[in-house]
């Protein structure tokens, strides 16, 4: 069963569906294109021509958002598409071991399609459920703690090629661990309530919007996405803005390898999240709202549609908000194609409006131009909770949780070798060394704490505590054991940061494939000191010359881990000399076989 391309007539009518459900804007062209692929299975070339026809946009734009992100195609992927997620949480629970059996019994390549065209499979950077690793996705659906019996049933539902829709259902059941709940998790709050009470706030204090950008500044709230920053500043910032109408951004593409606590919130919360939407968009005059759902989450859409819907009905989103005439906002949700560096908040606007996310230069700061040139704030999923919950209870509540410079719970994915991984919300301040134990992890050696752009810490260091002024997390905390080799973890790493880089800019192009090259170089037994010294310089280099935070952070896990883990690197090294990466002699045998030469000339030292 060779793949016959699809009917001409199915092409038109998935282009169609796509442009009633999306429009025919360009910005709207990412959105349009994965709709009209999920019928098709892919989008061959007469779907781009009509898109691009019908956007007005050149075909060479519509090439191009396709070319960035690994969640298009533009070749038939199989009838099933496996994608086994490949952070190194998943590596640790068997997932080389699952790929090679479903490899072996679909006889099919890794990365190609079978020649049947029944199935494919690859490998996709982390998809969000290591609390359930090993996990892959089929057709965009997640299939979690795929087992050897799982992986054969898998096999077996392909070879005798049962419809998606009629697998077991308990397959694609993905559990939320919640081991540890405190304000956020526990809050019984109902829709509506933190809208409420921030418009009774603005009539009582006669401040209007003000009152809730000073509620959010006096609790002092510290970005939940990693990098920390004011969110009360960012508000206010955009709020000072001249030009109408503004924007509020949900990052919710949740990307960092390690991270999947903003999935529970969506799942099980996403009033919480809207509400926080909602707040803000009070705060700063907004009446536009996205959330930016990464494409391994498409199996909350529907969800947060439902929700949406829900509070459009009972008059929390849409016009005159709760009856306050003027307060008009509404949300749009839009996916994600599979980009790491669509999570950075540039990149991420970038991606909004259709086009390939390359983080932008700056400034403008995106509160002063962002989508579409509005006035835009982009904030974490779990900001917009803690938002929610400050706005109901007060800013002297929130400070009441936490440490004096950092406010409030945050929620930690925690995952790797412990017996309970999961979420666990904390107050900020919280040990790593309680973490730990509260999760089972016995034997750590080491914990990479925020993912990969993480740090990596050593046993002397897990009293460090996660906050702020310590050690800052969007929320990833992976546990090692004495089984592992922390020198594969940090070259995993680098293998990911050149999967992801964009390719913008050169110092993270580059240095990030040369990064690579070096772990694969001592890996093979062939690396010197002098390797070492490179990889720090280039560390250092990338750091300080990178366009944006992905290249700035791609070499800290080298770093940490020759800093703190330095033998693990120094037993593989080959030599202490300069060791070449590459045999030129040996790659010559190939040209002396084809050629039939064995003569001293043929050779670049002695002849063997
Ligand atoms: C490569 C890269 C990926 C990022 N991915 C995410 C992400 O998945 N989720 C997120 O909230 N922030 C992510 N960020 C941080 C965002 O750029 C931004 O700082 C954040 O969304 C702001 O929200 P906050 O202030 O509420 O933390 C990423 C940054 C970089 C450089
Ligand atoms: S640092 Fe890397 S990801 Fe960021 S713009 Fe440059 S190439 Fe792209």
């Amino acid at each position: 069963m060779i793949h016959q391309p699809p009917d001409p007539t199915l092409v038109a009518a998935a282009v169609q569906d796509a442009l009633d459900t999306w429009g025919r804007e360009p910005t709207q062209l990412l959105q349009v294109l994965r709709s009209a692929q999920e019928p098709l299975g892919y989008l061959p070339p007469a779907a781009l021509d009509l898109i691009a026809a019908e956007l007005r946009v050149p075909i060479a734009r519509v090439r191009g958002v396709m070319a960035f992100y690994s969640f298009l195609y533009p070749e038939w992927p199989g009838t099933y598409r496996v994608l086994f997620s490949d952070n190194v949480t998943d590596r640790m629970h068997g997932s080389r071991d699952r790929l090679r059996e479903l490899c072996e019994r679909l006889w099919v390549e890794p990365g190609k399609v079978s020649e049947d065209g029944l199935v494919s499979i690859d490998r996709a950077s982390a998809i969000g459920l290591c609390d359930h690793a090993p996990s892959l996705l089929v057709n965009g659906r997640p299939i979690p703690d795929v087992d050897a019996a799982r992986a054969s049933q898998i096999c077996d539902l392909i070879l005798g090629r049962v419809p998606l829709d009629d697998w077991p259902a308990e397959l694609f059941v993905v559990e939320d661990l919640v081991r540890r709940a405190d304000v956020i998790l526990t809050d019984p709050m109902r829709p509506g309530d933190a809208i409420r009470a921030a418009l009774e706030r603005a009539a009582a204090t006669g401040k209007g919007a003000q009152a809730t950008l000073d509620e959010i500044k006096a609790a002092n709230l510290l970005g939940r996405g990693g990098a920390g920053f004011t969110t009360g500043v960012k508000w206010e910032s955009c709020s000072r803005q001249p030009v109408t109408p503004r924007v509020v951004v949900c990052n919710a593409d949740e990307g960092e390898p390690g991270t999947f606590k903003d999935r529970l919130l969506l799942r099980r919360h996403a009033d919480m999240v809207f509400e926080g939407m909602t707040v803000a968009a009070h705060g700063i005059g907004a009446t536009q709202g996205f959330v930016y759902l990464r494409g391994e989450y498409r199996f909350i859409y529907d969800g947060l549609l439902e929700v949406l819907e829900r509070r459009r009905r009972d008059g929390l989103l849409g016009t005159s908000i709760c009856g306050q005439p003027g307060f008009d906002f509404d949300i749009q949700i839009h996916l994600g194609a599979g980009s790491y560096v669509c999570g950075e908040a540039s990149a991420l606007v970038e991606s909004l409006e259709g086009k390939r996310g390359i983080p932008r230069n700056r400034p403008p700061r995106l509160a002063e131009k962002g989508y579409l040139g509005r006035p835009t704030i982009v904030n974490n999923v779990e900001s917009y909770c803690a938002a929610a919950l400050i706005l109901l209870h007060g800013a002297e509540w929130f400070r009441s949780r936490g440490t004096a410079r950092s406010s409030g719970t945050k929620l930690l994915s925690v995952a790797g070798d412990c017996e309970r991984p999961g979420i666990y919300e904390y107050p900020l301040g919280v040990s790593v060394r309680e973490v730990l134990a509260d999760s089972g992890a016995r034997n750590a050696i080491a914990v990479q704490v925020g993912g990969p752009s993480g740090t990596c810490i050593g046993q002397d260091e897990f009293d460090r505590r996660i906050a702020f002024e310590d050690l800052e997390t969007g929320g990833a905390f992976i546990v090692f054991d004495g089984s592992r080799d922390l020198f594969e973890v940090a070259r995993h790493f680098a293998h990911f940061f050149a999967h992801e880089s964009c390719g913008f800019c050169t110092p993270c192009r580059v240095g990030t494939s040369l990064l690579r090259n070096l772990m694969d170089k001592i890996s093979a037994g062939k690396g010197s000191l002098h390797d070492l010294n490179t990889i720090e310089e280039l560390a250092r280099l990338l750091h300080h010359a990178s366009h944006c935070g992905l290249g700035e952070s791609a070499g800290r896990p080298l770093l940490g881990t020759l800093e703190r883990f330095r033998p693990a690197y120094e037993r593989r090294l080959g030599s202490h000399a300069v060791e070449p990466a590459f045999d030129l002699d040996g790659a010559l045998a190939r040209a002396r076989r084809v050629t039939g030469r064995n003569d001293p000339g043929a050779f670049l030292g002695d002849t063997p």
